[in-house]
């Protein structure tokens, strides 16, 4: 979907006075506003509800100068970048002191990625012109709340009253993998499309997990990305038993798995792709539909081991924690 020249000069307008308006990227939308804006960029964490120690990821053009943002970059992060961007992952780095302590939650690190989307691309390199060029951006969702990955779903969170650049569904349907730089070493702290075999491919050596000392991300809290009814994760072989058991208990149950409905009266049945790419482009807007039936009950077929799935189940995880508490 293509959002034409003057809805982009409109957008870059709005936020080099000050304002909010939501952008599509490949992973999910984005609520953006200046980075060097402390006052626009309030307004996020205050439309979001989102605690003000919670960092957010700062936005550039693939033509910006990383020097300008990070203090440090080493030498691993230079290939992660040249392998990943444009693309889907955040580099979290020492920041220089142009990036306001709001943006980063005090912390002495920035979250910088480069983004894919045609949209985001074209708003960044328009606010480049107009304004600073960084764009401060969090999921177009309020706190703990599933990410949006098409403008209906930013509509849905807030209402008409936030400018949205429609650019359709999103291509990943995640949020970007995050890599931890800050340390020398390369800590994955939350897994996305770009997968820990890829990156270690580029930097030569595997990503370390998190660890106490990692940057706090609200991201990579327990509970998050959560819908409002609970969820559970079920095994391929119980799904049906676990279904079964749960409607037998006077629930109405909600499902989601790979395969098309097997067990009649459900309050609903989304049929996800077989395929890891697949299950996430769609797993959001299955999520949030499934919501909306009313069920007392979300079950999810668990998705299968492996590396390509590891950003799915980290997602369903967190959703099966958090379900149900929109206080995360
Ligand atoms: O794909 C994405 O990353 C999307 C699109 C819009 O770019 N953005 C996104 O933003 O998911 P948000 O705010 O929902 O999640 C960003 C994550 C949070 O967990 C935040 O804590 C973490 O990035 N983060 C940002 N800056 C950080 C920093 N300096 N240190 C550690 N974590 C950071
Ligand atoms: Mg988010």
């Amino acid at each position: 979907m293509s959002v034409p020249g003057h809805a982009i000069a409109r957008a870059a307008r709005v936020l080099a006075e000050g304002g909010l308006v939501a952008m599509p990227t490949e992973t999910v939308y984005g609520l953006a506003a200046d980075a060097l804006n402390p006052e626009a960029v309030a307004k996020i964490f205050a439309l979001k509800g989102r605690p003000a120690d919670h960092p957010l990821i700062v936005h550039v053009a693939p033509e910006a100068r990383l020097a300008e943002w990070a203090a440090e970059i080493p030498e691993g992060a230079h290939r992660l970048v040249a392998a990943f961007w444009p693309g889907p992952l955040t580099l979290v780095l020492a920041k220089t002191a142009r990036v306001p302590a709001i943006v980063t939650g005090g912390q002495d690190t920035v979250g910088l990625r480069c983004p894919s989307h045609p949209v985001a691309l074209a708003l960044l390199r328009e606010f480049a012109q107009v304004g600073s060029g960084a764009i401060a951006a969090p999921s177009a969702n309020r706190f703990g709340h599933v990410s949006p990955t098409t403008a209906r779903h930013v509509h849905d969170e807030f209402g008409a009253g936030l400018l949205v650049l429609d650019g359709g569904a999103c291509e990943v349907g995640l949020e970007s993998t995050i890599v931890d730089y800050s340390r020398g070493e390369a800590v994955l702290l939350r897994p996305g499309a770009v997968t820990r075999e890829a990156i270690a491919r580029v930097i030569g050596a595997a990503p370390r997990e998190r660890d106490a000392g990692a940057p706090r991300a609200s991201g990579t809290l327990a509970a998050h990305y959560a819908p409002r009814t609970p969820l559970v994760l079920a095994e391929t072989a119980a799904l049906a038993a676990k279904i079964g058991e749960s409607m037998g208990a006077g629930m109405r149950v909600a499902v989601l798995a790979r395969r098309s409905a097997c067990v009649s009266g459900t309050a609903g049945w989304r049929e996800a792709p077989p395929d890891a790419p697949g299950f996430a482009h769609d797993l959001y807007a299955n999520l949030r539909a499934l919501d909306a039936n009313n069920a007392d009950l979300i079950v999810v077929e668990m998705p299968p081991a492996g590396p390509a799935w590891e950003a799915v189940r980290d997602r369903l995880s967190r959703a099966a924690a958090g379900a149900g508490d929109d206080e995360t």
